[in-house]
């Protein structure tokens, strides 16, 4: 089998750090045209620049923009009009006493988290049915379905991306058209590096450390080990690629098997 995107513009939103640039990187080799996202231009060009040197020759466009606003939206539409693949990454989280999360925060939660990727597909649906093919991915979270306590606004919204997700998969019955949600798990970003850090300290060295934050705060994983951002990147491109035909509506797991469930 050979994933071939060659001749696909694709969009991963939030894709300036993290998994949303492992996976820009991962379409990217297999011949999208790529085009990655975040707040700033900085940011944004520094992630365009990073896909070209990591594929030679790829073609990547930058866009700054906050999707969690209208302007923000109205300027990744205006710089790309059309896609054929929809990567919804974009995704903000932070641990919180459930008592204390203000409305502030739900609200704030809700329009990054869900609003964003139900606006862009609401504005790109429409031209992949008339053409006849496309990919709408949002990557979702084990939290979707095991709430962490101190997380629950935002495992509350990953639950609510699974229902966006079914939905539009039933918008574009019969049409050429998957919509799935890719659930990730425990994955080792930046950011996680820092609160495994946090809680194991700095003494060890990073594999050992991350064994120890796995064995104590992550123990129904049956990886024992952080995910890399390419092993999401991977099941990312398959999904977008011809051959994943046939899987739509679904929510597919790449969790290092966190979610302790026989049913994927
Ligand atoms: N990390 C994990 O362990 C894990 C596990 C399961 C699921 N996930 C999901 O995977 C996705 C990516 O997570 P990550 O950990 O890779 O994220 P990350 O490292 O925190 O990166 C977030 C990215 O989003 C951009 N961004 C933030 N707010 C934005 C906005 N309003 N508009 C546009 N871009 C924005 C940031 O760039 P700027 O700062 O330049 O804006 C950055 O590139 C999320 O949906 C997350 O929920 C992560």
């Amino acid at each position: 089998m050979r994933i071939d995107l060659d001749g696909r513009r694709v969009l991963v939103t939030g894709s300036a750090q993290g998994i949303g640039l492992a996976i820009a990187r991962a379409l990217a080799e297999c011949g999208a045209a790529v085009v990655v996202n975040g707040r700033s231009e900085e940011t944004s060009q520094r992630a365009a620049a990073d896909v070209r040197e990591h594929v030679p020759g790829a073609d990547v466009l930058g866009v700054a923009a906050d999707l969690a606003t209208d302007d923000g939206t109205a300027a990744v539409l205006d710089a790309v009009p059309h896609v054929d693949v929809l990567v919804n990454n974009l995704g903000i989280f932070s641990s919180a006493d459930p008592l204390a999360i203000d409305d502030a925060t739900w609200r704030r939660y809700f329009e990054v988290n869900v609003l964003a990727g139900v606006r862009l597909t609401r504005a790109y649906l429409p031209g992949m049915i008339e053409r006849g093919w496309g990919r709408v991915q949002f990557v979702g979270s084990d939290s979707a379905v095991v709430i962490p306590a101190e997380m629950i606004h935002y495992g509350v919204m990953k639950t609510a991306l699974l229902g966006v997700s079914r939905g539009f998969a039933k918008a574009a019955a019969g049409t050429g058209v998957t919509v799935n949600s890719v659930l990730a798990g425990p994955t080792h970003t930046g950011g996680v590096e820092a609160f495994a850090r946090e809680l194991v300290g700095d003494d060890l060295p990073w594999d050992e450390a991350q064994r120890v934050f796995m064995r104590e705060h992550r123990p129904q994983s049956l990886l024992q080990r952080l995910i890399e951002p390419e092993e999401i990147a991977h099941l990312v491109a398959y999904l977008a690629s011809p051959l994943a035909s046939a899987t739509t509506g679904a929510a597919v797991r790449v969790d290092g098997g966190y979610i302790d469930s026989i049913v994927p």
